[in-house]
């Protein structure tokens, strides 16, 4: 027997534009929520009268992209093919808008495939957009029937598992109250609650770490690493690249509705950070003319890298890099001092690194390369920028000053997440080194 819990072939979904109001989220839900018991093994296909199917080839490659039927087309989600085994655990990234509701939504059968289909094998319990799944009239109660008779479950199994439910959705009080009366992030507690506790096949989630205070979070994330180890296939959509290097086998990279890749967590996520900060991993200025400085000293260029890489703009916590500058150098025997600031992305500074083997030996005419070797684990996970300044003390002179310079990521790798021990919210700090930790019976 075959262990593929999903295969997706040529999946799309083109939205129309203003031909109608654009989210039909509880209608389109409960369309998908009436069909659920029937779906133990089930095919979706797009459905042959819908007049958004019946013109292949029109729209351009590329979710984002208008087609070229009507400038008010556009593909959420693309030429879509992947297979997922049983017991995996998806971790979907990607920028805003890149279609990663848009699949869990396919998948979820809220909404229908324009093109392509995906068969899925076993009941699919989910957590969507706030506003999909719940009816808004009935009760917290109610609703939590509802989804169980929904998912195909008898009166006597929803009653077992309800105690397990309101507990851990912590919404004892509400029960009884409408949930169109309850806020988003008491939505979502009882959401979760319900889809990762009526055992579900297969588990999908879609940013449950966006709304709710960071103990339900860590709930949650805990809840979906026990499901997981039961072997139950789970779908995450997640910003949170530590929650899902941490929980996730595998992961997938969407961009403007395009499968970029699904592979092992760690590359994708790589290639994801790659995508968002390109254009700063390196700069250079080739016209000796205009490039910043003066008539002593012109920069030329700033990169960074590693033992294994040159021009690297992702870099694992654990890999010691170096951040490079080179610069020419008019004027004869002067003395010369090449700094570098780190900064985090919010502001704070790292460390102001200055070159104090160059205060003892004057320079002449010519190109030098300055290198800062930076070890690790030093520096904690997130984007940093390198700004890269040439000073002259006595006269003091600032002969250039490079801000914004180059931006890199620092990865959170093994190091980072052992140090968690399982925590997965934010670890505030600016230095992660590797600690060391001693506790004897006192
Ligand atoms: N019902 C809809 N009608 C029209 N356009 C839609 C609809 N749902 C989604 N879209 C569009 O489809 C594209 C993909 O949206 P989707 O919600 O899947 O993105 P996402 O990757 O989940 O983004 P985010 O990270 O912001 O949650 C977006 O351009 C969005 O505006
Ligand atoms: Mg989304």
């Amino acid at each position: 027997m075959s262990d593929i819990a999903i295969e997706v072939e040529d999946l799309g979904k083109r939205y129309r534009l203003g031909a109608s109001a654009p989210y039909h989220r509880l209608s389109e839900a409960m369309v998908g929520l009436t069909t659920l018991p029937f779906r133990a093994t089930r095919k979706l296909f797009h459905p042959p009268t819908s007049p958004m199917a019946n013109t292949p080839g029109t729209a351009s490659r590329g979710g984002n992209a208008t087609s070229g039927a009507s400038a008010s087309d556009l593909w959420a989600l693309r030429h879509v093919s992947f297979q997922l085994k049983e017991g995996e655990v998806l971790g979907v990234i990607g920028r805003n808008g890149s279609g990663k509701s848009t699949l869990l939504k396919l998948l979820s059968r809220v909404t229908e495939p324009t093109e392509g289909h995906a068969n899925i094998r076993g009941r699919v319990g989910s957590l969507l957009e706030v506003g999909t799944g719940f009816h808004p009239e009935l009760t917290g109660r109610e609703n939590i029937f509802l989804n169980g008779a929904i998912l195909g479950m008898t009166p006597a199994d929803i009653r077992k598992r309800f105690d397990e439910i309101v507990a851990f959705s912590e919404l004892e009080k509400f029960l009884d109250t409408p949930v169109k009366r309850y806020s988003s992030g008491m939505y979502t507690r009882l959401a979760f609650a319900v889809a990762a506790h009526l055992e579900p096949d297969i588990l999908v989630v879609d940013e449950v770490l966006a709304v709710g205070d960071l103990a339900f979070q860590k709930k949650c994330l805990g809840k979906m690493s026990e499901v997981s180890r039961t072997g139950r296939t789970v779908l995450f959509v997640s910003h949170n690249m530590t929650a899902v290097q941490t929980l996730c086998t595998s992961a997938m990279l969407l961009d403007a509705g395009e499968l970029i890749c699904v592979g092992k967590v760690g590359t994708t996520i790589g290639r994801y950070r790659d995508n968002m900060d390109d254009q700063y991993a390196v700069r250079r200025w080739n016209d000796d003319d205009s490039a910043p400085g003066d008539d002593v000293v012109r920069i030329l260029s700033m990169d960074a890298g590693t033992d294994d890489q040159s021009c690297v703009s992702t870099i694992e916590q654990c890999t010691p890099f170096h951040v490079a500058m080179t610069y020419r150098v008019f004027q004869s025997s002067c003395i010369l001092i090449p700094n570098i600031h780190l900064y985090t992305a919010d502001g704070v500074c790292i460390s102001t690194a200055i070159d104090h083997q160059s205060s003892s030996i004057p320079k002449q005419p010519g190109v030098y390369k300055t290198i800062l070797h930076i070890p690790a684990p030093l520096i904690s996970p997130g984007i940093i920028h390198v700004n890269a300044a040439m000073t002259t003390f006595a006269p003091w002179v600032v002969h250039f000053h490079i801000t914004p310079g180059i931006s890199l990521t620092i990865a959170e790798d093994q190091h980072g997440l052992t140090n968690r021990a399982g925590y997965t919210g934010m670890l505030p700090g600016v230095v992660l080194p590797n600690y060391q930790w001693a506790t004897t019976p006192a």
